[in-house]
């Protein structure tokens, strides 16, 4: 049975169609789809859905061959049409590449873009409670003295003994993990992650890139809360690039040593416990846990939790749960499905040398339900830290309690990479009537908003065409095809996830109107030119194509 369902994310309402079915003796509830922002545009599109597909049969039957086909895409597939659509480039090609580095192309910056903007939106130009920085890449030397990454920041390089195969394990699965084949580990070493390098040029000195953005952070604390004139609780957040090296870079750019972080720390009163802006929404998020106690008795099984049951079984404080909250609502919005997030706690054995309490949110990529992002309470141990290597005081008036305190920190983190990687994979769709790859990617993400493919080049209509696209570019990135068919150019722009593709024909000269095709349905629409900046606006905002204009009947689709 299918029903439509409300979810309210930061304030603003969200619809998706969900499906009941029954499964050994329990009924389980699964997101069909998202169909929109209005209740009636909910109606409307689950009529459309249930009209249009026969029955229940043809549904099932539909959505099993598309399960086989989503299980069937490897990483491998990924990379591949990655680099031919030019999403992405092995880093130095031409010599053969270079193991865990990676270029982004014309495409991938683009979505890249997009992914970074979102979440610069998302958690700091959007509060009042947040500010950005940017800090350099290479820091003074005793920024990982005082971090603890320079005695603590190691994994063991691993052999197996039986297929050979060379990997990295954490020091805390030191004698306790074997291969995937069975065979047991010969240990080579323990290996710090800092990649070193030398700065200056008579008696140079040893420094490192960094391996995580957080410490430019936590050592501008003091400087951005007096010049941003924030209080108790804020938070500073940065996008940038850090360096790992990684003993055994694999899986696309999922385990790589150059890679991006997303990562922001968030400041309160080591005494307060309350967050206010815990609400409902928050409490209600749902999520499936893979809890500490399980893994310590060697169990897989997910607990369908919510936020607040999580709170109540106290596995966490309020901002560490207003945190969490936050961070899965965030991957909804970027349209990740929600049965594919899953929220790990680390066993004691396992958290970093900072924290004393780590989730990972784990997403179901082709090779496995692995790390998208984290969130660690670091407590007071790096403003601490840095105290007492600089020998400058870290501690800040909070002018709620009149008190001067060292602030504890809860520091939520995206390996931008891994969220790029998570939103191919999850609009990564094989159309097999379309036999093509439709990459069903949300208009804000995808790299071009429209795509102008006019259907004779030159004269009135090749003129109209160049009008529409030279407008429609000055705000959205915009690309122009004139060559091939058009169901081949159509094609084309439904493999890059070009959510509207724009055509000018004879009816454009007598009335001055375009037909925009929809990517996913493939259904046209009949719109005026001079509202097409402001219909490409509403579609990158999520609204569907097909209520923005007249219907049209096309031959091609
Ligand atoms: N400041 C906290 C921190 O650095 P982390 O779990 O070590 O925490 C943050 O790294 C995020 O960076 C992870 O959640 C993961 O998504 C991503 N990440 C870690 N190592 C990576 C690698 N080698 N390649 C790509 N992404 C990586």
């Amino acid at each position: 049975m299918s029903f439509i369902v409300k979810k309210k994310i930061s304030g603003k309402e969200y619809f998706y169609l969900r499906e009941s079915k029954r499964v050994g003796g329990k009924v389980k509830a699964v997101t069909i789809c998202y169909l929109g922002k209005t209740k009636k545009e909910a109606e409307e599109k689950k009529k459309e859905i249930e009209e249009g597909l026969k029955n229940k049969e043809v549904i099932q039957k539909d959505k099993m061959v598309e399960e086989k086909e989503q299980k069937e895409l490897t990483i491998e597939d990924v990379a591949s049409f990655c680099k031919r659509k030019g999403f992405i480039f092995r880093s130095s090609d031409i010599y053969g590449g270079f193991a865990g580095f990676w270029d982004y192309g014309p495409l991938g910056v683009e979505l890249f873009n997009n992914v970074k903007k979102e979440w610069w939106n998302w958690f700091v130009e959007s509060r009042e409670d947040m500010e950005g920085i940017d800090c350099s890449i290479i820091s003074h030397p005793r920024t990982w003295k005082a971090s603890g990454h320079l005695t603590s920041f190691k994994d063991i390089a691993v052999v197996c003994r039986k297929c050979k195969k060379s990997t990295k394990i954490d020091v805390s699965e030191k004698g306790k993990v074997k291969c995937d084949c069975g065979g047991e580990y010969e240990e080579q070493g323990e290996f710090n992650l800092l990649f070193k390098t030398q700065v200056g040029a008579l008696n140079a000195g040893d420094a490192y890139l960094r391996g995580e953005t957080a410490q430019g952070m936590f050592m501008n604390f003091k400087q951005v809360m007096e010049a941003s004139r924030q209080k108790l609780p804020f938070g500073i957040a940065q996008i940038g690039r850090c360096f790992r090296n990684e003993i055994a870079p694999r899986d696309f750019l999922f385990r790589s040593r150059e890679f991006h972080i997303g990562e922001f720390e968030f400041f309160i009163n080591p005494q307060e416990t309350k967050c206010p802006l815990l609400d409902k929404e928050h409490l209600n998020v749902k999520l499936n846990l893979l809890d500490a106690e399980t893994q310590e008795k060697g169990e897989e099984d997910l607990k369908l939790y919510t936020i607040g049951k999580m709170l109540k079984a106290n596995k966490f404080g309020e901002w560490h749960a207003y945190w969490l909250a936050e961070q899965v609502m965030f991957f909804l919005d970027l349209g990740l499905d929600e049965d594919k997030i899953k929220v790990r706690e680390h066993t004691k054995g396992e958290l970093s040398h900072y924290s004393s309490a780590t989730f990972d949110l784990d997403y179901l990529y082709p090779f496995g339900s692995k790390e998208l992002a984290g969130n660690a309470n670091r407590g007071q141990y790096d403003l601490t830290q840095h105290e007492k290597e600089s020998k400058q005081k870290m501690e800040v008036f909070d002018s709620i309690t009149n008190e001067k305190v060292i602030p504890r920190v809860i520091e939520p983190t995206f390996g931008m990479e891994r969220v790029f990687l998570a939103v191919l994979v999850n609009s990564y769709y094989y159309d097999k009537k379309r036999d093509n790859i439709i990459l069903k990617i949300p208009a804000k993400l995808a790299p071009y908003k429209a795509a102008v493919l006019p259907i004779i080049k030159k004269g009135e209509q090749g003129k109209i065409a160049k009008e529409v696209y030279d407008d429609i570019r000055k705000m959205f990135h915009c690309f122009w095809d004139e060559g091939g068919s058009i169901g081949r150019r159509y094609s084309r722009q439904d493999e890059i996830g070009t959510p509207m593709c724009i055509t000018i024909d004879e009816q454009s000269l007598k009335d001055k109107t375009v037909t925009i095709r929809d990517r996913d349905t493939t259904r046209q629409v009949r719109v005026k030119i001079k509202e097409l900046r402001e219909v490409v606006r509403k579609v990158v905002e999520g609204e569907s194509i097909l209520k923005l204009g007249k219907e049209v009947k096309t031959r091609v689709k």
